[in-house]
């Protein structure tokens, strides 16, 4: 298929292409979900993805396209949507993967990123946001993770990560590229309407893979209960990804008006260990069945975030992350994704 053909979507509320951002990946879980933001504060999101779903072309035109090797596409995109800044969420996001297969996630997460760089730099689009990850951090130990830490990867998918952020303060310096990176946490949650969630191929998430579980009668594998945290069990920061959404349009804007390289984190600030998760989700789903299981490789036992440098930079405040709501509406989404079998 030509990359330039557009996925036909609903052209319902979309006035005109000023306010349009390009946004690869945005088919992804965060991506989406950012995209659905974006159309309802009036900003049009041109996504391009390598794997278009039915819940990403929702939003704005969408186009198959899979950098770099479709690179020349953008060309005519940028062009024909007035394309003024970038949210960049398209790349590989699994620890163990990124172990197994090193060459394919510097391949998609850094070479890919500096060719969709420089093909922005050729159309002087200067304003660019950024996914990064609490995997820059490695194994901070327990305590909140400061920006101003030292970041030390412990797996190739931190690394790739963290070297996108040195990358962009060079393109900063040199080329006048605005950004801001942000360090999410741990993304969790859905769409309060349920009308996208987290979908993927290969789930490993603690929250989908427990729900999953409660609602099918199988066995949770819990891993890990002797890690040197109050309960044992490694300790997360969840953050909604609704206020995900919010916090990159916000970035979005700040890069657009702001000069440098910014990077952020983005996470609740608040302390969940994997014992609490999974009571919280016995609260709504009923009891589980679940069995202790040996340490996943490459897991830190304390990955929380400070946030204050995001609140006071972006003006942004996380308002759906109590791990209340953060279950809730993944399990609205869950709910609706089986409806045929729960009927
Ligand atoms: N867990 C289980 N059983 C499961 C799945 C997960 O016990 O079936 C545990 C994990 O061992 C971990 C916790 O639940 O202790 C959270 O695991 P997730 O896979 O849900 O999330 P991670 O913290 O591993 O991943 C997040 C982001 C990644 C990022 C990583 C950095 O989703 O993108 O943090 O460490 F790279």
């Amino acid at each position: 298929m030509d990359p330039t053909t557009e996925h036909p979507f609903p052209k319902k509320n979309i006035k005109n292409f000023s306010r349009s951002v390009l946004v690869t990946g945005g088919a992804g879980y965060v991506g989406s979900h950012c995209c659905k933001f974006l159309a309802k504060n009036g900003y049009v999101p041109v996504v391009i993805d390598r794997n278009l779903r039915n819940q990403s072309v929702e939003f704005g035109p969408s186009f198959q396209i899979d950098l770099p090797i479709n690179i020349q596409a953008l060309d005519d995109i940028i062009v024909r949507y007035n394309i003024g800044s970038c949210i960049h969420f398209a790349g590989s996001a699994s620890v163990s993967e990124s172990v197994a297969d090193p060459s394919g996630y510097y391949k998609n997460n850094v070479i890919a990123t500096i060719a969709l760089l420089d093909k922005l730099r050729e159309h002087e689009i200067k304003t660019f946001v950024y996914s990064s990850s609490a995997a820059t951090y490695g194994d901070p130990g327990i305590r909140m993770a400061k920006e101003s830490d030292t970041a030390k990867p412990i797996n190739p998918y931190g690394a790739t990560k963290l070297m996108m952020e040195q990358i962009l303060r060079d393109y900063y310096i040199a080329y006048g590229m605005n950004s801001v990176g942000l360090r999410y946490f741990n993304a969790a949650g859905a769409d309060p309407e349920a009308e996208i969630g987290e979908l993927r191929d290969k789930e490993t998430h603690i929250i989908p893979i427990a729900i999953g579980a409660a609602r099918q009668g199988k066995t949770f594998k819990l891993f890990g209960d002797r890690y040197p945290t109050e309960d044992g069990t490694c300790v997360r920061d969840y953050v909604h990804v609704m206020d995900l959404a919010d916090a990159h349009v916000k970035a979005l804007n700040y890069a657009s008006k702001n000069y440098g390289a910014k990077v952020l984190n983005l996470g609740s600030g608040q302390a969940t260990s994997n014992k609490k998760i999974l009571e919280v989700i016995q609260q709504h789903t009923g009891k589980m069945q679940i069995e202790i299981y040996g340490n996943r490789p490459g897991d830190p036992a304390y990955l929380v975030a400070d946030i204050t440098k995001a609140k006071e930079i972006l003006e942004w405040e996380p308002t759906q992350s109590s791990i209340d709501n953060v279950v809730a509406t993944a399990l609205k989404w869950y709910n609706n994704v089986h409806k045929k079998e729960i009927q």
